[in-house]
């Protein structure tokens, strides 16, 4: 069978993208990463693709004279590289519009939060934790979801809930979150593989 062709987008360390490339390694899921594009050139992701010889990309909308040529040069690199499945994995950018439609149904992204809680504008990294902390909530998560051009409103794929410790802080919650969500990826990636996801009316049917 062939394995699904995932392009992965990140803006920084990649540990996502790590757990996406140790479970298709370790032929846990049907999938392979086979580009890797940055807008920060000195993202750890880029270094994991290079480890592991995976073609990685810096691209940046600052290198280019206009958008358009920008929007191009994304299509073209995922085109090049047959990318099936788009998956942002703490990608700080948003995404331009005519690459989310053409890979409608075909791009998931990953937050560390219980969507549609604590997403939106400004809800990014430690903005989320500090967030369910002050709301005094008892579980977080992470949530994988579509990006449609309401962005963090997506169709929800998968979620996976952790306990919030009383002592917790910010980053002792993120760390618990970022378990979950480097299991999770990989399952959900597996299920676009296996060809068990359909979306109707914006809602994901896993068969
Ligand atoms: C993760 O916490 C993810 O939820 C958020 O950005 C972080 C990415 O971390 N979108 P990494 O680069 O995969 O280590």
């Amino acid at each position: 069978m062939n394995k699904l062709r995932v392009g992965v987008f990140a803006s920084g360390s990649g540990s996502n993208l790590q757990s996406i490339i140790d479970q298709s390694m370790a032929g846990k899921i049907n999938a392979e990463v086979t580009v890797v594009i940055s807008n920060n050139s000195k993202a750890g992701a880029l270094e994991r693709a290079a480890r592991h010889g995976i073609p990685h990309y810096h691209i940046s909308v600052k290198q280019f004279a206009t958008e358009w040529q920008y929007v191009q040069k994304l299509l073209d690199v995922l085109q090049e590289h047959q990318v099936q499945l788009v998956a942002l994995a703490g990608y700080m950018k948003m995404m331009p519009i005519a690459v989310i439609r053409e890979y409608k149904d075909k791009m998931i992204n990953v937050h560390p939060a219980l969507l549609p809680d604590f997403g939106g504008k400004g809800m990014y990294g430690h903005f989320v934790h500090e967030a369910v902390l002050a709301g005094g909530r008892a579980v977080s998560g992470a949530t994988i979801h579509l990006v449609d051009e309401e962005y963090d409103q997506g169709p929800i794929v998968a979620q996976r809930s952790v306990p919030v410790k009383s002592d917790d802080t910010p980053e002792t919650l993120a760390a618990r979150v970022l378990t979950v969500e480097h299991e999770l990826y990989p399952e959900v990636i597996q299920l676009f593989a296996l060809g068990r996801i359909k979306v109707i009316d914006r809602k994901v049917i896993i068969n």
